[in-house]
């Protein structure tokens, strides 16, 4: 920032009223008195107005410090000089007012700005100290991760080889226990299995094999790996496709996706509810008008839907609508947060509408880019 003037500088008359206001100064008292007059400033360079030759200068202060010469010649010259040193001190009085507030101003920005700099420096600080910890905590969670499965992989191994009875005879019981073991071990897998797909995405490692794939291909074999489950709390899931449904993308990942829809619309439905499953030409995202830009996978259920609060944060890491519901139901919060970033990272949107009481519908779209395959 410059350094403004202040207003211990000499007095400028030339710098502090324009040109044009001194002549009009100048020309009004002439027709108003009938003389000439000539406005000059503090060491006697001509700056409005002429007199004839002779006529006498006068100085003019303004506050103790010189700012101008004046002369008149013709009728009523003193009543001239008079008025026009009245007028010149009025015009000099507004614009030293001006300056004071500029200068003021830029004084309180000097300090605002200063204050500025050292809280912009204190928060980078901070972020920096807070991006540092981020990557800590996500290289912990990868390796955590990672340590964890290699041992428990073990576990499902020599549990696997006993039920299969490689180290003797099997009881009913011993399998029974087996199986609750097996089971246990998988679901905990999943588990870290999830941690560690969130660490990887959290550290920007998100990579997808592209292949093309029907989609709904893909929801039916989901479709058909949840009936059971549903059918035993007696809930029906009703599978509709419309239209072509071929996308290119990871199979993988997309499989993740409508699992982890389908299996949130049987968790939180309750016995007997109704879940239903649509595969479908549609828009990218709500609002959009084209029809076919993407291929839309439609989940409604109707189950104990989600408030306006949690909806905002649903697809945040570890988020689960309530405590109680993280009793009741299970689970990590992290089905949602993968959806998404899977979602998103083949181009596509994934958004829920809800009514708490009554039901939710998640909808997932993939866009379908190659124009070969729209066509
Ligand atoms: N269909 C749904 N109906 C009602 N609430 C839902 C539904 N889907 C998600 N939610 C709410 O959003 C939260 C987050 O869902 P998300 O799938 O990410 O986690 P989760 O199902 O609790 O655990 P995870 O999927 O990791 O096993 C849920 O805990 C639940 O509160
Ligand atoms: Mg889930």
């Amino acid at each position: 920032m410059t350094r403004g003037r202040t207003l211990d500088d000499p007095i400028e008359l030339a710098r502090l009223v324009p040109a044009e206001e001194l002549g009009e100064l100048v020309t009004s008292i002439e027709v108003a008195l009938g003389c000439r007059l000539a406005i000059s400033d503090r060491r006697g360079a001509p700056l409005a107005g002429a007199v004839d030759a002779g006529a006498a200068q006068h100085d003019i202060d303004h506050e103790g410090e010189p700012l101008a010469k004046l002369a008149a010649s013709g009728a009523n010259a003193d009543a001239a000089i008079a008025l026009a040193r009245e007028t010149l001190g009025l015009l000099v009085h507004h614009a030293r007012a001006r300056d004071l507030a500029a200068a003021t101003h830029e004084a309180a920005m000097q300090v605002t700005f200063g204050e500025l700099t050292e809280h912009n420096q204190r928060l980078q600080r901070a972020v920096a100290r807070l991006e540092e910890l981020d990557r800590l905590k996500s290289n912990f969670l990868a390796t955590m991760s990672h340590e964890l499965r290699t041992p428990l992989t073990s576990v499902i191994g020599y549990a696997e080889m006993m039920a299969e009875g490689l180290a003797g005879t099997v009881t009913p019981e011993q399998r029974e226990y087996l199986t609750t073991i097996l089971g246990k071990a998988d679901q905990l897998l999943g588990l870290i299995t999830s941690v560690l797909e969130v660490s990887s995405l959290e550290s920007g490692q998100l990579a997808l094999e592209r292949s093309q794939l029907s989609l709904a291909d893909v929801v039916a074999s989901e479709v058909a790996t949840f009936q059971p489950q549903a059918g035993r709390r007696g809930i029906a899931i009703n599978l509709e496709a419309k239209g072509e449904s071929v996308v290119i993308g990871d199979r993988r990942k997309i499989r993740q996706v409508v699992s982890s829809l389908l299996s949130n619309a049987v968790k939180f439905s309750p016995d007997r509810g109704k879940v239903g499953v649509e595969v479908r030409p549609g828009p990218l995202a709500p609002g959009e008008a084209d029809p076919t830009a993407a291929v839309q996978l439609v989940v409604t259920d109707s189950g104990i839907g989600i408030t306006r609060e949690a909806v905002a944060k649903i697809f945040e890491p570890f988020y689960q609508a309530d405590s109680s519901s993280t009793r009741a139901f299970g689970g990590t919060g992290l089905g949602l947060t993968l959806a998404k970033a899977y979602v998103e990272a083949h181009g596509g949107r994934i958004w829920v509408d809800t009514v708490p009481g009554a039901g939710s519908t998640f909808v997932a779209t993939f866009p379908i880019r190659d124009q070969e395959l729209r066509a």
